[in-house]
């Protein structure tokens, strides 16, 4: 990237007057979270199987392994801490930061929790397996194991989407009312192959969004940004979006 495209960028980004984020797992990479796909050899969907772990047969299946599972990657969470990508986004107070990231560290960062919109729910949260709606932030000194629901005796769960489920009506609604109306997605840190999710960037493609793609990788994203920045989210958002 030569310096004129990065300052070019950097006006554009403070000049845009409805932006908004598209984030994925990578955004949390250098905290420590581990992706699910890409090149590094401990992206998770390598090493487990997302039928076993993210679907509602999986669950049901063999509810225990999937809490364990969960277990695990909410301790990863509540060790980790942000870093100075979520820390610049947080900072950029006009944008909708729309994430499929189930970890809490954009909140952490210091953003508003109503500029972030969680597409995948979140790790933090608990909720019913049936339809009750009940659902309470997770707590991580809590027993392992499945607990009942408090209010009608079902299976408690991870309050996030598996393979197969919805996305939260709401949410969606917002995220699509934003892509729509967004003049410029900076899209951080996706594979962009789970759909509705990556469906968004040409949503606001095509809604006249300039877009810019933000990753180490070439994905299928790249095709339709008009700025790919092939760099870790951590070093360039900081440059991006400077204080
Ligand atoms: P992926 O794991 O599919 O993709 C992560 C992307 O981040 C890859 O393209 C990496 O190249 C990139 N990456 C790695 N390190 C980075 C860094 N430091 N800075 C910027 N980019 C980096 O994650 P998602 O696209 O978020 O869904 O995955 C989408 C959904 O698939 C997840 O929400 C999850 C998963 O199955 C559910 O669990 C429903």
């Amino acid at each position: 990237m030569g310096e004129p495209v990065h300052r070019e960028l950097i006006g554009r980004l403070a000049a845009a007057r409805r932006p908004v984020v598209f984030s994925g797992a990578g955004l949390s990479a250098e905290s420590g979270i581990p992706t699910f796909r890409g090149r590094v050899d401990h992206a998770l969907w390598s090493r487990h199987d997302p039928q076993q772990l993210a679907s509602i047969e999986g669950f049901e299946r063999a509810p225990e392994l999937v809490l364990e599972w969960y277990d695990w990657r909410r301790g990863l969470v509540v060790e980790a801490t942000p870093n100075s990508a979520h820390v610049a986004l947080a900072r950029w107070q006009q944008a909708t930061l729309i994430t499929q990231n189930v970890d809490d560290l954009q909140e952490r960062a210091g953003a508003d929790p109503d500029r972030v919109l969680h597409l995948h729910g979140s790790i933090m949260q608990d909720r019913c397996h049936a339809t009750c709606g009940w659902s309470m932030p997770a707590d991580p000194d809590s027993p392992r194991g499945w607990h009942p629901c408090p209010e009608c005796g079902a299976r408690t769960r991870p309050g996030v989407v598996w393979f197969g489920e919805g996305l939260p009506e709401e949410t969606w609604a917002l995220a699509t009312r934003a892509c729509s109306n967004a003049d410029l997605i900076l899209v951080i840190g996706t594979s962009g192959v789970v759909q509705p999710a990556a469906s968004l960037v040409e949503l606001a493609a095509a809604s006249g969004a300039y877009v810019v793609n933000v990753n180490p990788e070439a994905t299928p994203l790249d095709s339709m940004a008009d700025t790919c920045l092939h760099s870790a989210a951590g070093e360039v958002l900081p440059e991006l979006l400077p204080d």
